[in-house]
């Protein structure tokens, strides 16, 4: 008989009272924009609207909401909402919190999420916890004959089915997963360690899922921003679909469709209009029921097939552009042929001339 001993030895009893990400506050400078985002091309519903706030649920999620759009000058994240397992579990956090120097209080419940209870990681990214919420009831005709459905497939865009993780940039990993460790219950999955023994990132989850939250090391030094946030489809054709319905939008893909090697998860990165990195997973990555999970530790050599196991690379501005951003809040990856054409007219040459001939132009 085999058991992990590495594991077993450094094992405290496990804490398992978060259930899930359960709502995400969202800045945007353009929510009217954002929306049509959320709403028209990811076939989010729209289930209310107060002060400056607009709130939307994916077709499969349970709950009145789990997106929060708030209009802000910046782009970025107001909080991540996590739903605890019981109402006692919610009490055994919050004491937890308490101690740790993090608290900031309880804020009132709002649109369907009940008193949730306010703290800061220790680089600072504002973090929520609650029980209480209200199921989301659809109209008559939009109930499905299929009963462990929340309501039907929308007509609208290429749907998501809902909220899937959070990535935050990180002026120190390990205190951050530490926190979520001792705090929250979370338990590590993988994590990327460079030479110098420094955790550039760490993928954590709350229960089975391979991850419901990362934490990357901010390439520009500042920490407690957004990286992205990850929306599910779990399937690939919608992968594709929505890849090809937001390019002919004139959206920018940062990245993608390719495969994680950490996790696993398809993937594709997108710049929603507000200036928010969004990423939207395809498949999802694997799920972990082994108790004795043996967190995996990439490093050196494996670093690159740890972010990308198959498609283009990353541009380096992954590591440094999150929300909010000193400077501007997109950018383009200059495409090869574009640049090689600029410079040829920049230097009076006509590049093409001779090669387009028979082109059409448009
Ligand atoms: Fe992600």
């Amino acid at each position: 008989m085999t058991i992990n001993p590495v594991t077993t030895h450094q094992m405290a009893e496990p804490i398992f009272d978060i259930a899930e990400l359960s709502s995400f506050e969202l800045f945007s400078p353009c929510v009217d924009e954002t929306v049509w985002f959320f709403r028209d091309l990811l076939g989010m519903i729209e289930t209310g609207r107060s002060g400056d706030s607009v709130f939307l649920r994916g077709w499969q999620e349970a709950y009145r909401h789990s997106l929060k759009i708030t209009y802000r000058e910046r782009p970025g994240m107001g909080f991540a909402g996590w739903r605890a397992m019981s109402p006692a579990a919610l009490e055994r956090r919050v004491k937890s919190i308490k101690d740790s120097g993090l608290a900031r209080g309880w804020v009132e419940g709002e649109q369907g999420i009940g008193p949730s209870f306010e703290f800061t990681l220790p680089d600072g990214a504002v973090q929520r916890i609650h029980w209480e919420v209200e199921y989301y009831q659809p109209e008559r005709d939009d109930r499905s004959v299929v009963l462990n459905r929340v309501q039907r497939r929308p007509l609208r865009g290429v749907p998501i089915s809902g909220l899937d993780h959070l990535n935050i940039l990180s002026r120190n990993v390990s205190d951050n997963r530490r926190f979520f460790a001792e705090h929250l219950g979370f338990k590590l999955s993988e994590h990327i360690l460079l030479s110098d023994h420094t955790e550039a990132g760490a993928w954590l989850r709350a229960m089975t899922r391979s991850h419901d939250i990362a934490l990357v090391k901010d390439g520009a030094g500042q920490g407690g921003r957004l990286h992205h946030v990850a929306f599910l489809y779990g399937n690939s054709q919608h992968l594709a679909d929505i890849c090809d319905v937001m390019t002919d939008q004139g959206l920018e893909l940062e990245a993608g469709p390719a495969l994680h090697g950490v996790s696993q998860a398809q993937f594709v990165y997108v710049f929603e209009p507000g200036g928010n990195r969004i990423e939207l997973v395809g498949t999802p990555g694997y799920i972990i029921t082994d108790p004795s999970w043996a967190p995996v530790n990439w490093v050196q050599d494996h670093l690159d097939s740890a972010i990308i196991w198959y498609g283009a690379p990353l541009p380096t501005e992954f590591d440094t552009y999150g929300t909010p951003h000193d400077g501007p809040t997109r950018y383009r990856t200059p495409n090869r042929y574009i640049a090689a054409e600029a410079a040829l007219l920049l230097a009076g040459t006509d590049g093409l001339s001779g090669i387009n001939e028979h082109a059409v132009s448009r």
